[in-house]
């Protein structure tokens, strides 16, 4: 080969490396030019700390308030998108016009109601909670909502409180179990959750200034442990001040709650979102650890009037402030850089799902939560099942029946594509040949779709005398009577913004079930409730059902336990007391305060914890439900008797179907520490197991203890701390239905 032809060779490789490396030159040039921020695949804190430098002043303050009724700026210069919330924890809410509370009238924007949280809870079940919240994820993203402003997680103190409706239950182990799955399932979507209200709203009366006054233990003991759990186990990407006060502080901009507890202590890094109106105090709410501000002057209690957002707190009075050097840019920009986090995680998060809007998923999603949830109280000749299959004359009587309860009750209305009443329900599963007739007995003042500009009420008028007459009447010829009443969505029932006056239904049902129940001994009673109610004629009825609100598939939902295509499975979140004076908190409490302060006085005494040691059995106790199958459950056996401070113990337990029917069971573990330096509750939920078994089938359901499980919140501490000594490892199926008791002792 001549030595030219090696040259050229020579000259033709130099050519090509100089072309690749030039390329690669260009590309490397073409990459740095591309900001970090919009690199999808950079990690978030190199994305947030490329935008934060990209930005003005006046942009990051702008982020830190709201533009719109539920929206925030991004930064459109820099082609950072826009946060925009939306209720609640039960769907997603009717698009609202710009600056105001009611309905913007879109055509599309009717969504899938989901059970009320009340409901989820009583599922017992944490596959129910990520399917909910992956659910209703999925139509936040469709709806191209980034934050959800749910779910709530407000420990049920009184069963006056408007919105326990929206929560789940009286323990934290039960709420914080419950939410994690929650959480991860709304995330699971590129939608962050904001766990809500942070904290200790207990109570709707004066919610928006009322300072609580409890003790440290109380609160890390009993109010605080679910929003622990939603940050530290369930990454919630968002928490939501609430209008309350704690120390004097409004929680929406509170120190120790926000800085010192949420943020510093847990580790929070997400965006603390005032609730609507929560926001009293600029220089607090630079300080105190709130990073976006909504709703100032329509404290989410009255109707907003167009408010000028550049007037907000965190606005123009901000701005000026740190012009004037009041204030660094510090706080501004960990406000913005926690804001950055959720746009990343969120919007500008290219690997995030699409979403899916009123599909048949959610409604089989829906119908299978509320099937799961709703609780079997009494049933007494095993009346129900009812046979579908069986001619008879079903009187269904009350106004629940028919009542739309997806509107209503506040923040958490709904716009929803369908709703199944329970008669529509009823109707749908009763046999063909069974005639089905429905008697109103009582009847409520009627409400207006709050997000559907121009609904009106329904103003139709009832003589009450009447149409009770009336169902009494018809009662008598009925095989079996399905009385659908309990609570509603209207003000002074389960509704935010008041509480209710007493614990007894309302509109002279309570006179109406006696009635029917003397001229039909085949009642079966239904209450639609997010709360405990009295039941005075508890011994005059065979069988009780609490249906809960179960959204837009309520009606096929309970139905299908009625008639048995469902074995309820559902567990009491909390206790039904006797009465008010079997509550912890109107016992010992105040209850709702003087205006100004209201004082936990019974402290841990709420619930169950309560009920212990008053040594009086409530009305129907936490974590109850009855099946349409029988349960044993034996051969309790512990694997130690002593437990070590970095050991476990296992306890087993032995449940069977004794039935000739599948059913599920919720296995409860309690502890009990008996001997302490400090008063402990009788006993406290550690665990809980839900297990499905067809007839004749045993399991063995095992729980581990260990010491973390033993611990109390020391306040001389300032921890959680267990001291050695005898415990009680309990099995049971409620807070009543003790199975076994087994001792055991903590050596440290
Ligand atoms: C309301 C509620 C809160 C809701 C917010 C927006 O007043 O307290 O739960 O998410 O304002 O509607």
């Amino acid at each position: 080969m001549s030595i030219n032809y090696y040259n050229m060779l020579h000259v033709k490789k130099t050519f090509l490396v100089l072309i690749l490396f030039s390329v690669q030159l260009l590309s490397t040039y073409a990459q740095t030019d591309k900001p970090i921020y919009l690199d999808s695949n950079a990690p978030i804190a190199d994305r947030i700390e490329d935008a934060l430098q990209r930005m003005t002043l006046e942009e990051k303050v702008a982020m830190t308030h709201a533009q719109s009724k539920f929206s925030s700026p991004g930064c459109a210069r820099l082609g950072i998108p826009e946060n925009w919330m939306s209720d609640g924890p039960h769907g997603i809410r009717a698009e609202v016009l710009w600056d105001e509370w009611y309905g913007a009238s879109w055509t599309n924007d009717s969504c899938f109601a989901f059970p009320a949280l009340t409901c989820l809870a009583s599922t017992w079940n944490p596959e129910m909670a990520h399917l909910y919240g992956k659910s209703i994820g999925e139509e936040a993203r469709y709806r191209n909502k980034n934050v959800l402003l749910g779910p709530g997680v407000n420990i049920y103190r009184t069963p006056l409180n408007g919105r326990n409706f929206e929560y789940m239950g009286e323990d934290p182990y039960l709420s914080s179990t419950m939410v994690v799955p929650y959480i991860q399932g709304v995330q699971s979507n590129g939608v962050a959750a904001c766990v809500k209200h942070f904290a200790l709203n207990n109570q709707e009366v004066d919610r928006d200034k009322i300072n609580v006054v409890v003790d440290e233990r109380t609160l890390r003991e009993i109010y605080l442990p679910a929003f622990k759990a939603a940050v530290q186990e369930g990454k919630a990407w968002a928490i939501m001040g609430s209008y309350n006060q704690y120390k004097k502080e409004h929680c929406c901009h509170n120190e120790y709650l926000l800085n010192d507890i949420l943020k510093k202590e847990w580790g929070f890094d997400g965006v603390v979102i005032s609730d609507w109106g929560g926001v009293h105090d600029t220089r607090q709410a630079v300080l105190n650890g709130l990073d976006m501000e909504f709703g100032s002057w329509t404290n989410g209690l009255d109707w907003g009037t167009s408010n000028a957002y550049s007037n907000y707190y965190l606005a123009n009075p901000y701005l000026k402030a740190i012009k004037n050097k009041e204030f660094g840019t510090k706080e501004l920009d960990d406000k913005v850089r926690r804001i950055l986090r959720l746009t990343f995680r969120t919007t500008m998060n290219r690997q995030r799902p699409y979403g899916s809007f009123n599909t048949p998923a959610h409604s089989l999603a829906g119908k299978t939560i509320a099937e799961e949830g709703m609780v079997l109280l009494k049933n007494k000749k095993n009346l129900l099942p009812l046979d579908k299959n069986k001619t008879q004359k079903i009187l269904v009587v009350g106004e629940n029946a028919i009542k739309r309860m997806t509107i209503g009750g506040g923040s958490s209305s709904l716009k929803v594509k369908y709703e199944i009443s329970p008669l529509a329900g009823i109707k749908s599963l009763a046999s063909p040949s069974s005639e089905v007739t429905f008697s109103m007995g009582y009847a409520s003042p009627a409400v207006a779709e709050q997000d559907v500009v121009g609904a009106k009420a329904d103003t139709t008028t009832y003589d009450a005398a009447a149409i009770h007459a009336a169902a009494v009447e018809a009662a008598k010829a009925a095989d079996v009577v399905i009385y659908v009443g309990g609570l509603n969505k209207n003000d002074g029932q389960d509704c935010e913004g008041n509480d209710r006056a007493s614990m007894g239904l309302p509109y002279e049902q309570d006179a109406l079930i006696n009635d029917l129940a003397d001229v039909n001994k085949n009642i079966v009673v239904v209450l639609l409730s997010g709360n405990a109610v009295s039941m005075p004629w508890i011994n005059k009825v065979p069988s009780v059902l609490e249906a809960w609100y179960a959204g837009s598939e309520a009606g096929n939902a309970l139905a299908s336990i009625l008639f048995g295509d469902t074995n309820p499975s559902g567990k009491l979140p909390f206790t039904f007391p006797v009465s008010l004076a079997d509550c912890g908190a109107h016992a010992l409490g105040e209850y709702p305060g003087d205006g100004t302060d209201v004082h936990y006085n019974e402290g841990m005494n709420i619930g169950y914890r309560y009920t212990d040691k008053q040594k009086k059995a409530p009305l129907f106790p936490f974590g109850f439900g009855l099946s349409y199958t029988t349960f044993r459950v034996n051969q309790v056996t512990l694997s130690d008797k002593h437990l070590s401070k970095t050991g476990s113990i296992e306890v087993q337990a032995t449940v069977t179907n004794t039935g000739d029917r599948a059913g599920k069971e919720v296995i409860q573990l309690y502890i009990s520490d008996k001997k302490c330096s400090v008063e402990r509750p009788v006993k406290e939920l550690k665990g809980f197991t839900k297990v499905a078994l067809a007839p004749g089938e045993s399991k063995v359901v095992t729980f581990n203890i260990d010491e973390s499980m033993l611990r109390f919140y020391s306040v001389k501490d300032h921890a959680w701390i267990s001291e050695p000594g005898k415990f009680e490892a309990i099995i049971a199926t409620s807070a009543e239905d003790i199975v076994a008791k087994k001792s055991f002792t903590l050596s440290l």
